[in-house]
């Protein structure tokens, strides 16, 4: 079916057009009968469908179909492997279509900016970079089956305490450079159908009425021509939202708001234009979803298996002193409630209604050897002397014990954040007095965000499952058993304490406002800036082959910033059995540079499949952005001139290789003089240093330097003191006036 839009557009009237701009319900857009315009229905999202068959709700609350829950996105992340995304994103579709859903509310891709928030589960790292480039694969999968994907939840949502009201006071650099590049990556990269601006505000302004956010970012700047749907219940003011750039009010407020926009258009408020240009792009997007590609049912036992694949991609070895994988056969104790009832999804509107549940214990059935043992209450967090005590004797008594630990459903939830990083009591507990009396333990996590390990020492192993969907017991006894090697990367740093962390004291902010203080440096940017340990660094992950990355080479030492750079590097399965190594690709200034950037930034990786002795040389293409920084004063990105490093390895922090290009640029903007320009301004400027010479040898003369004004005989220590200074306090010291100066620079100043 095609949509005619010119002849919906002349004949809608005008209660009609505001009537489009909500929902009919929880799910559907309105349909307009008598001019053959259907309602179409959205779903959540992200890794499973939840698709509710009445009116519904948004908070997981009521049943919705059965359907296949893959791993969530802080599992997914950590596979940082683009193809699998897309492969799960593909799946997606195949199930929405087979639904009949039009758009899959997801990928949620925010950054992780505190293991506190209660929402990480859903998203995918603490990087921009990977999380664009992983989601990018997502909604090429689903839209590759004619479904839309809604990509959310646009932007600066990283907490959930007072979501829907709490005002992110950021600076353009770090949103540029942190919260949004992941949204602009995907705009870019995979043209998402819509988007769901978040709840928040940013600065001050709704993210829903935020004009510069969502017509001149994301339309103007980004080329991004989908809708922008509202987060459920995120409207205030419907007019004003309707300017900014808001197409769709979820759910719908009873026709309040249809009813303001009528008035407002016929009170002259609100140009009809701009109600016309929304609604002609409400409409295009409802026809995207109208070809004619059929509901076809989907094969839930072959997504099911595709669900156990993902999760054995997507886990990520933390911990590894050769216990692992197990003998089968030989004698292990399994443990915690969890090797039976996995965690493996988490709270609120993402919740699957499942179809099937693997657990390790069932999985694990063909396996002798194998004893259950609670160790705790069925809740995860009440201890229990008899099932502790029944846990550690299984565990003396085996030759190795394996824990299925993590975190309860009430520890992270959407809708509110964490308060600590830690596992119940009772778990650590167990893991403890199961480690002293057994050297071979091992513990499986099943969690949505890092926790704190007290017990990292004692154990050998420790595999991170995060929340693995459905199939995750399956994945696991693959995992321990080394019928599949673990190749995922932790997406995030795991802190060694909360503290530590880049957010601690802006988390999760005063009554209206959060701070992000920290600025640029969330994740590994603020842990490797200031010098500290963690517990597992970001791109972290083992396996159970050894690699090695050798002959890092660049394309050339020197290059203007327009042009791109070409890096390669081999890899290398040094062990004896096949498996997958995630080569990372880092860019930092080689130097001291003016510009407060991170010491290195994720701008490059690959997942690469070897089997024992082979080597591949892996490419990537580093373009301007992978140098640049945002530079809110000229509001632009630019490259400054310098020697930059890139660092090739496996993790954030083993990158043994690297390699200098010096960067200059081919157009430089001229001196702006502002009232605070230095004399260091201006030597920094192109061409800077002989126009200031003859103001310069004045300034020297009065304070008494007699030396070669620029050279070493300015002294140090005069020198640094003179670049500070204003040019309009030169007159103080020096007969020099601001005329003088203006006339000296008149060649460098921008017109
Ligand atoms: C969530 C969204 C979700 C929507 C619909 C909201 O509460 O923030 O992520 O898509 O509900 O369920």
């Amino acid at each position: 079916m095609k949509l005619d839009i010119e002849y919906l557009l002349k004949n809608l009237t005008l209660e009609e057009k505001a009537g489009l701009c909500s929902g009919a319900d929880n799910w559907f857009t309105k349909a307009v009968e008598r001019l053959g315009l259907p309602s179409i229905m959205m779903t959540d999202g992200p890794h499973g469908l939840r698709k509710q068959a009445g009116s519904g709700d948004n908070l997981g609350l009521e049943e919705s179909v059965k359907a296949v829950c893959f791993p969530a996105g802080c599992a997914l992340a950590s596979s940082f492997d683009r193809g699998l995304m897309q492969e799960v994103g593909d799946h997606l579709g195949e199930e929405a279509r087979s639904e009949s859903v039009h758009t899959l509310l997801g990928p949620a891709i925010n950054m992780k900016r505190s293991p506190l928030c209660g929402r990480n589960f859903e998203y995918l790292s603490e990087d921009p970079y990977q999380a664009g480039e992983m989601a990018s694969g997502y909604v090429k999968g689903v839209q590759g089956r004619h479904v839309g994907v809604c990509v959310k939840h646009f932007a600066a949502n990283s907490q959930e305490s007072r979501r829907m009201s709490i005002s992110a006071r950021v600076d353009e650099r770090t949103l540029r450079e942190i919260y949004l590049t992941a949204f602009e990556k995907v705009v870019r990269q995979a043209s998402p159908w819509s988007l769901m601006c978040s709840y928040n505000r940013i600065n001050g302004v709704y993210s829903c009425e935020n004009d510069w956010l969502l017509n001149h970012m994301l339309r103007d700047e980004w080329g991004f021509d989908g809708i922008v749907m509202s987060d459920w219940g995120a409207v205030n003011d419907r007019c004003r939202s309707l300017k900014a750039g808001l197409n769709l009010e979820m759910p719908y407020s009873r026709g309040v708001n249809d009813a303001k926009i009528v008035a407002a258009v016929k009170n002259g408020e609100l140009d009809e234009e701009i109600l016309n240009k929304s609604v002609r792009e409400l409409l295009e997007w409802i026809g995207k979803g109208l070809d004619d590609v059929p509901a076809a049912p989907y094969d839930k036992e072959a997504h099911h298996a595709f669900a156990r694949r993902a999760a054995g991609e997507s886990a990520v070895l933390l911990k590894n002193d050769g216990l692992l994988p197990l003998k089968k056969g030989c004698k292990v104790a399994f443990i915690g409630g969890f090797a039976k009832a996995p965690r493996y999804q988490g709270g609120g509107s993402s919740h699957i209604n499942s179809f099937r549940v693997s657990d390790a214990l069932e999985a694990a059935k063909g396996i002798p050897n194998i004893t259950y043992s609670k160790g705790v209450k069925d809740d995860g967090v009440t201890a229990d002397a008899e099932l502790f005590a029944e846990a550690v004797r299984n565990a003396k008594e085996a030759e190795a014990a394996v824990i299925f630990a993590g975190l309860p459903d009430s520890f992270e939830s959407e809708g509110y954040d964490r308060t600590h990083m830690d596992l119940p009591e009772c778990q650590n507990e167990l893991i403890k007095a199961v480690a002293k009396v057994q050297p071979n333990t091992v513990v499986v996590l099943h969690n949505g965000s890092p926790v704190t390990m007290p017990w990292v020492e004692d154990v050998a192993s420790i595999l991170e499952m995060y929340l693995g969907g459905q199939a995750v017991g399956g994945a696991e006894v693959d995992l321990l058993y080394g019928d599949v090697n673990p190749s995922g990367k932790l997406a995030e740093t795991f802190p060694l304490r909360l503290e530590d962390t880049p957010s601690y004291l802006n988390f999760p902010g005063e009554r209206r406002e959060v701070s992000y203080g920290e600025g640029i440096f969330i994740g590994y940017r603020w842990y490797d800036a200031r010098k500290m340990q963690v517990l597992f660094p970001f791109g972290y992950g083992l396996s159970y082959t050894s690699f090695e990355v050798s002959g890092l080479s660049l394309s050339r030492s020197e290059m203007k910033d327009t042009d791109t750079l070409l890096v390669r590097v081999s890899v290398k399965n040094t062990g004896k059995v096949s498996g997958k190594e995630v080569v990372q690709i880092y860019v930092g200034a080689a130097e001291d540079s003016d510009a407060v950037r991170p010491v290195r930034e994720l701008k490059g990786f690959v997942k690469v499949a070897l089997e024992p002795g082979e080597e591949k040389t892996v490419e990537f293409t580093l373009d301007k952005r992978s140098f640049a920084v945002f530079d809110s004063e000229e509001g632009e990105w630019v490259i400054p001139d310098g020697n930059y490093r890139i660092y090739a390895g496996n993790s954030s922090r083993n990158l043994p290789l690297s390699a200098d290009v010096k960067i200059t640029g081919a157009q430089k903007a001229a001196l702006v003089l502002q009232e605070f320009t230095t004399i260091g301004d201006v030597l920094r400027c192109p061409g800077g240093k002989e126009a200031m010479e003859p103001i310069i040898a004045k300034v020297a003369k009065a304070f008494g330097v007699h030396d070669d004004a620029l050279g070493d005989g300015f002294g140090k220590m005069v020198d640094r003191m003179m670049q500070e200074m204003p040019l309009h306090s030169i007159c103080s010291f020096a007969p020099v006036g601001m005329d003088e100066i203006k006339q000296a620079l008149s060649g460098i100043l921008q017109e």
